[in-house]
């Protein structure tokens, strides 16, 4: 049985005086323990972040990272850094930094490797336009964003690695992916990592669905089989997310 996994992106928000209060006032409301709960924070709120959610289920995620250990590469945070910081896990691939940042699945499979080299979860994200979707063309598109995210990963490390499907029409716009779609293609998602595997790691694997989710959407969308929690945005910055992780 997979344990759920409910991340909050909490995206370019919060200073790190507010990263510390918004930690405290979630503190006592995401106390799920049949649950895995992750914020994923601003880089300059990391350290603070740790700080203030020590004692408490709260792991913090950082949003993004290099896929080398050290040099010349100004502006950016690396792995080693990451790690030494107490991060657990970050996300990787996000539609926006795809979109924004020239953000490939190239660079996206590099940062896998690294991220797992030092002990970090990747939560590796994919997800098709609304143009791809009335094309029919959806699933030929993620599974080219996994195949390419997850080569030459052992399955091992893709064991307990975390996908989320973020359908880009659903990210920050209210419009909730329904049920039935979200899972249709997380399904496809496991299938795809059935191929690549085999049937263990499949299973193992964790697998997210992001878009809009919230208060009143969470309890049916973890409920379908092959949705193992959410990537949550717009409402992890809100006490609603404490409504989120106790969706039950
Ligand atoms: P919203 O929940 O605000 O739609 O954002 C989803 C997202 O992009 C999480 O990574």
């Amino acid at each position: 049985m997979r344990k759920k996994i409910i991340a909050g992106n909490w995206k370019m928000n919060q200073t790190p005086s507010e990263a510390v209060d918004l930690v405290n006032t979630l503190k006592p409301l995401v106390k799920n323990e049949e649950v895995d709960v992750v914020f994923c924070v601003p880089a300059i709120d990391l350290l603070a972040a740790v700080e203030t959610a020590k004692g408490s289920n709260i792991q913090i995620g950082a949003q993004n990272m290099y896929f080398e250990d050290k040099g010349a590469y100004t502006g950016e945070i690396s792995p080693v850094m990451l790690a030494a910081a107490g991060i657990k896990y970050v996300i990787l691939g996000h539609s926006e930094r795809r979109e924004y940042f020239a953000e490939t699945n190239e660079t996206v499979n590099k940062k896998m490797h690294k991220a797992f080299e030092h002990g970090i979860t990747p939560i590796m994200c994919c997800g098709e336009t609304l143009e791809q979707r009335e094309q029919g063309v959806t699933m030929d598109f993620i599974r080219q964003q996994v195949k390419v995210g997850f080569l030459n990963i052992t399955s091992e490390q893709a064991k307990t690695a975390v996908i989320a499907y973020e359908p880009i029409w659903a990210i920050g716009t209210g419009k909730t992916a329904t049920t039935e779609q979200a899972q249709e293609v997380c399904k496809g998602i496991r299938m795809c990592i059935a191929e690549i595997y085999d049937a263990s790691v499949a299973e193992a694997i964790r697998i997210q669905y992001g878009g809009s989710v919230n208060a009143e959407t969470a309890p049916e969308l973890f409920a379908q089989p092959d949705i193992d929690g959410g990537l949550v945005g717009g409402a992890s910055l809100k006490p609603d997310f404490g409504k989120i992780v106790n969706y039950k």
